[in-house]
């Protein structure tokens, strides 16, 4: 099993200096807000009824919760962890369009909390100023860059593997989560061949499926590859996609390989992206914020046109839906390869895919934005189709201590759901 915990930085002192947090910013939904008609003004009967009223208001609010529970009517994050009062869902950090997520079999989630993450972000912050490739548009930006580095220093493992490389700079993170390890790279062009042009990162204890000897992911016999690293046990590798492949093509590779750590970069929404993502395989109508009505005079249709003024990338109705009000994957279509061989899709296909992959799933784990657009600035994806940040909204005084006020903006800006997927060892 990979669980070791990395050693840890001391423990970052929260709170103290962040004077200017706004509490009412993070507002808890109150299940018990009931409304209760005055009491006369005799004391006796106020102290009488306060113990059965209250015993009664947290009776009811146990029964909500259990309901809910049962009817898997939330998808559990760890931010659900942390507040479960939010489940409800009416006032959800989730927004008013509310998010899918793909259930696990039996509800795990991650051992890292939020602290680990703040730490995290802590120890990464000075790395990530002195990456190599200080321009990496089409790559990734800091928030995947963090969740790749923390996931793969949380996990430890024996061998890293990435899809998907362009100018080596997440083969550079993953080298400085683990410096030591073994990294197998796939990527049809190297990166050693942009290093003409300007910044690359080509590693020297990295294995290249690259330029003339690049091989697809699904086309590498791993059981050679694996006995030629010296790896007897794949739960000790963690394996990276970020190659614009239908994720639930990658998926069966992985595992048909026995891979059980996967990381997919772009999570797309339903509705956007270039490839069939998990976020857009789990987004079914029996999930919370899951399925799409395309009328065009719903609150759903109401609601996205609004957001769409304000976010770059939300989609309102007319992109979201297509043909016959087809709204799974993008407009019923499976996308693969950089939108390059597109597939349409039954919703009935759309829906079995959902149910093979939650049955493999032990873990799902969407990485959070590492901050709000108030401390941002990005304005290009919708925080209300994303999970609440790490570091909460009104944070400033954190969010600058850590030092992220010293990075452009345009870092912040290629958020796209990154996901961790844990895959069940007893999956088929
Ligand atoms: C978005 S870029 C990767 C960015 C990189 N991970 C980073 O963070 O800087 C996508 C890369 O996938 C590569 N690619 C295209 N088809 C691929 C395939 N079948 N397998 C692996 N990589 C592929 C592209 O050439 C490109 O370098």
């Amino acid at each position: 099993m990979l669980c070791a915990r990395p050693s840890r930085s001391p423990r970052f002192s929260e709170g103290g200096e962040d004077d200017d947090y706004d509490e009412s910013k993070t507002r808890k939904t109150n299940l018990c807000s009931f409304p209760v008609r005055p009491l006369p003004n005799n004391n006796n009967i106020t102290k009488s009824l306060f113990l059965p009223l209250t015993i009664l208001t947290i009776v009811i609010v146990l029964i909500i919760i259990i309901v809910m529970f049962r009817n898997n009517l939330v998808c559990i994050t760890q931010s659900d962890h942390l507040n479960l009062l939010r489940m409800d869902g009416s006032n959800s950090d989730f927004g008013s369009l509310g998010v899918p997520c793909c259930r696990s079999k039996l509800g795990q989630t991650v051992e890292w909390t939020t602290k680990d993450l703040i730490m995290g972000l802590e120890e990464f912050i000075p790395i990530y100023e002195t990456r190599p490739i200080k321009n990496n548009v089409f790559g990734m930006g800091f928030d995947h860059s963090f969740g790749l580095w923390f996931i793969a220093r949380w996990l430890k493992p024996d061998l890293m593997i990435e899809s998907g490389a362009f100018k080596g700079h997440s083969t550079w993170v993953l080298r400085q989560a683990m410096p030591e390890m073994q990294i197998i790279s796939l990527s049809p062009r190297h990166p050693k061949k942009y290093l003409k042009k300007g910044a690359a990162y080509v590693d020297e204890n990295c294995t290249y499926f690259a330029g003339k000897d690049f091989i697809d992911f699904g086309s590498v016999d791993w059981k050679s590859v694996m006995k030629k690293h010296g790896i007897l046990d794949l739960s000790r590798v963690l394996v990276f996609f970020d190659d614009h492949q239908n994720e639930l093509k990658r998926l069966k590779q992985a595992l048909k390989a026995g891979f059980q750590h996967l990381v997919f970069e772009d999570n797309y929404d339903s509705g956007t992206g270039d490839h069939y993502s998990l976020r857009q395989i789990c987004d079914q109508s029996y999930i919370r914020g899951g399925g799409h009505s395309c009328f065009r005079d719903s609150d759903e249709a109401r609601a996205r046109m609004e957001r769409k003024k304000f976010w770059e990338k939300a989609v309102d109705i007319e992109e979201l839906c297509g043909e016959g009000d087809s709204w799974w994957g993008v407009r019923g279509e499976m996308r693969d390869d950089f939108n390059h061989s597109n597939k349409e899709i039954s919703h009935a296909e759309h829906f079995q895919n959902s149910r093979f992959v939650e049955s493999v799933l032990d873990v799902y784990w969407e990485l959070p934005p590492v901050a709000p657009s108030s401390l941002t600035h990005q304005t290009r994806y919708d925080p209300a189709r994303a999970p609440d940040p790490i570091i909460e909204d009104g944070r400033f005084d954190l969010f600058k201590r850590l030092g992220l006020t010293n990075f452009e903006t345009s870092v912040f800006n290629g958020y796209t759901q990154m996901v961790y997927l844990k895959i069940s060892p007893t999956a088929p």
